[in-house]
């Protein structure tokens, strides 16, 4: 059966990887290319079509940092008419490494990108997937700690204004699993769609981008001593592996109608204790869909708490 799969910044790293596993795996998967350089996606697309023998990979311009940008992918993805939407990988993601920087709507870089974008592309498109769709938002063990908990998202989208001055990443990471958990609660009341919504944590992975969006110098340094420490305590990965991991939790067996679950590098694990908080996610919901401009018709998960 043919089924696309759209995987945000599915260019390079942990998304070209697992883009490279699924359009491997069959020629019924028609992968989409959902990346904020079309031009690098493109040539991502070419190297990934020699590679996999699979033609069916495509790209479309889509800026995580612009809530316009979100909006207009979705409108370019329906008038392409590509194959029915069985799955949606929420891979891209930026560190800032304590720099701050803003998106185009003026929200603090990691929470706008990792949480925001994510959460604005899938509730806008969960009407068009499959009714045994799948979604999965790539999170990181950088949330797993007892400091990182959510307070409320006018902190996280507006740091100077609140005076925060902690980074912004892994609590954005915290928020892709509360917005994991919340969505797949809110499907499970859904009549006829039964998609899947997990998360997925790759480890650390020194072979990919992010570790290395360092300044000079330090994007060696602090990358070989975060390896030796990752290694210590088994969070080392690459984006082999993972990648492999991530496309068995959107193409695999093993996880038909499991929802809801946090997924560490192929095994089902416990996420932090503040991912569970049920009342943090539903306010980290409706706050999300007000800063989003989400209407209540335009998604089948609803906005109000
Ligand atoms: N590497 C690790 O150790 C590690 C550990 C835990 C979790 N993760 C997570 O793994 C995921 C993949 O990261 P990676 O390690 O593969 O890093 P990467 O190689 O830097 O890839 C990140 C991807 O996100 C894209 N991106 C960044 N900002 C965007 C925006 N505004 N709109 C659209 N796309 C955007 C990048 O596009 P460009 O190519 O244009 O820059 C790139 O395609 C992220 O969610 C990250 O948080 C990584």
């Amino acid at each position: 059966m043919k089924r696309t799969i759209i995987i945000t910044g599915g260019n390079t790293g942990l998304g070209y990887s697992c883009a490279g596993y699924i359009a491997g795996s069959s020629n019924d998967y028609t992968i989409m290319i959902a990346c904020r350089n079309v031009q690098k996606g493109n040539k991502a697309a070419e190297k990934l079509k020699e590679k996999t023998g699979n033609p069916n990979i495509y790209v479309l311009e889509l800026n995580l940092a612009s809530f316009a940008s979100v909006r207009k992918f979705k409108e370019d993805y329906c008038k392409g008419g590509y194959p029915p939407l069985y799955g949606i990988v929420c891979n891209a993601g930026v560190h800032q490494h304590g720099r701050l920087k803003y998106t185009e709507d003026g929200i603090e870089e990691a929470f706008g990108v990792n949480h925001l974008g994510h959460f604005l592309l899938v509730n806008l498109l969960l009407q068009n997937m499959e009714n045994d769709g799948r979604v999965v938002f790539v999170t990181s063990d950088t949330h797993d700690s007892d400091k990182i908990q959510f307070h409320d998202a006018g902190r996280l989208a507006y740091p100077e204004k609140f005076g925060c001055a902690e980074d912004g990443y892994p609590v954005s990471k915290l928020c892709n699993i509360l917005c994991t958990y919340e969505m797949a609660r809110r499907l499970k009341g859904q009549g006829k769609k039964h998609i899947t919504v997990n998360a997925f944590n790759p480890g650390f992975m020194p072979d990919t981008g992010l570790p290395k969006a360092l300044p000079p110098i330090l994007n060696i340094l602090i990358p070989a001593l975060i390896s030796v420490y990752a290694v210590c305590i088994g969070t080392y990965s690459n984006s082999r592996r993972s990648g492999k991991a991530l496309a068995e939790m959107m193409v695999g067996k093993t996880y038909e109608n499991k929802t809801g679950i946090y997924n560490d590098r192929g095994k089902i694990k416990e996420s932090s204790r503040a991912s569970y908080d049920k009342k943090a996610a539903v306010q980290l919901w409706v706050e999300s869909a007000e800063m989003a401009g989400l209407k209540n018709e335009e998604t089948i998960c609803g906005i109000k708490s």
